[in-house]
């Protein structure tokens, strides 16, 4: 049997029909850029996660950055971001040549820490931008009081958790604004790059949908400055085919990860689903002592596994301006060193989970 770590084929398979109809569709009327699917598929998107407004955007690094530029980020401003994560957020802060403010992230959800966020507010913070790690929310609640009390938006970033909810609603819909990527190894995933922007204030809707072309609000005429940052119709048209059926893969991905919570909780640190919280497992990442030993006799196993992520972001070498040491954030460097994620994708048979299961024992030893 081989393992995939995830199975796109699968999925493929089992949409096919409708899959290949729609690009033909796309094909046919040819209308690439910004053809009749895109609004189609926001207007899906507005549907599932009950925000006023979906823009669809090019892809989630974009979705960070014409939000930011939305909120008018730019020099001189703080953000606050976790800084165990994809390196887009705070990338983006830096690329409006803002400044990311990391705070410490809570060991059991990997999510910013609500409790060390007002410390870290000044009178510079512009935003603040949780990011869902795995797929689980960050506590909004919490951090929407905070940002409220000092008159703070709140940027999610859900490209790990599009699909999961939280206290009764959809991630994308709890905060400002809500970002996420449609990459082809997330929850919903297209065919190449994709993201979308959420809101439910109408100003701020106009203005990403500005943003997204080059600041245009009618042809050739532009009252801000943005970015080319379009959802390809393609894209539009693959993902308002997998839709329909994305409930179930969300259902399914909730099986399997209580599944594999049963079947390692005793051997190694697995998720913890927080209060309040709906876990969609973008990511299934356990916690072990000797990663690299573990990962390499799990290869041997025919077990592929990865790293989300070994290095956290004040660490990186392009952060390191900020002059912030190794010791500055311990639970997002202990992170790094001991997470370790596991194939997860709806299409995983249980028999594929056994043997996964199987060999992480074997491989703990
Ligand atoms: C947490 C997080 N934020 C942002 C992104 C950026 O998304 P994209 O790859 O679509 O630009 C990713 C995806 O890799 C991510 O995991």
């Amino acid at each position: 049997m081989t393992i995939q770590f995830i199975d796109l084929k699968a999925q493929y398979q089992h949409l096919k029909a409708d899959i290949d109809a729609r690009i033909h569709a796309v094909l046919d009327h040819g209308q690439y850029i910004m053809g009749p699917e895109v609004r189609a598929f926001e207007e899906q998107l507005e549907a599932y996660c009950g925000a006023r407004h979906a823009i669809g955007v090019s892809d989630g690094t974009k979705a960070l950055l014409i939000a930011l530029m939305a909120l008018d980020v730019g020099a001189g401003d703080e953000v606050i971001t976790s800084p165990f994560t994809f390196i887009s957020n705070a990338e983006m802060i830096a690329l409006l040549g803002a400044t990311p403010v990391f705070v410490d992230i809570d060991p059991v959800s990997y999510n910013l820490d609500p409790k060390r966020l007002e410390a870290a507010i000044t009178p510079r913070t512009r935003a603040i931008m949780p990011v869902n790690l795995y797929g689980q929310c960050a506590d909004y609640e919490a951090i929407n009081a905070i940002a409220a009390k000092h008159g703070i938006p709140v940027i999610e970033d859900a490209a790990q958790s599009f699909g999961a909810g939280q206290r009764g609603k959809k991630s994308c819909n709890l905060s400002t604004i809500g970002c996420t990527s449609f990459f082809p190894s997330k929850p919903l995933g297209c065919y190449g790059d994709g993201g979308a922007v959420f809101t439910n204030d109408d100003a701020l809707a106009k203005k990403m949908r500005e943003i997204r072309v080059h600041g245009q609000d009618r042809r050739y005429h532009h009252p801000l400055i943005g970015v080319n940052g379009r959802l390809d119709t393609i894209q539009a048209a693959v993902m308002l085919a997998k839709l329909p059926s994305f409930p179930d893969e969300v259902a399914a991905r909730e099986r399997i990860g209580a599944r594999y919570n049963a079947l390692l909780g005793d051997v190694a640190r697995v998720p913890v689903i927080l209060p309040g919280n709906q876990h969609v497992y973008g990511q299934y990442t356990i916690e072990v002592d000797n990663r690299e030993a573990v990962q390499a006799k799990l290869k041997e196993l025919g077990v592929p596994t990865a790293v989300h992520y070994p290095i956290p972001l004040h660490l990186q070498p392009a952060f390191a301006h900020l002059g912030l040491a190794a010791g500055s954030f311990p639970h997002a460097e202990a992170a790094g060193r001991r997470v370790m994620s596991l194939p997860m994708h709806p299409f995983l048979t249980e028999e594929a989970q056994d043997a996964i299961v199987a060999a992480v024992k074997q491989a703990l030893g």
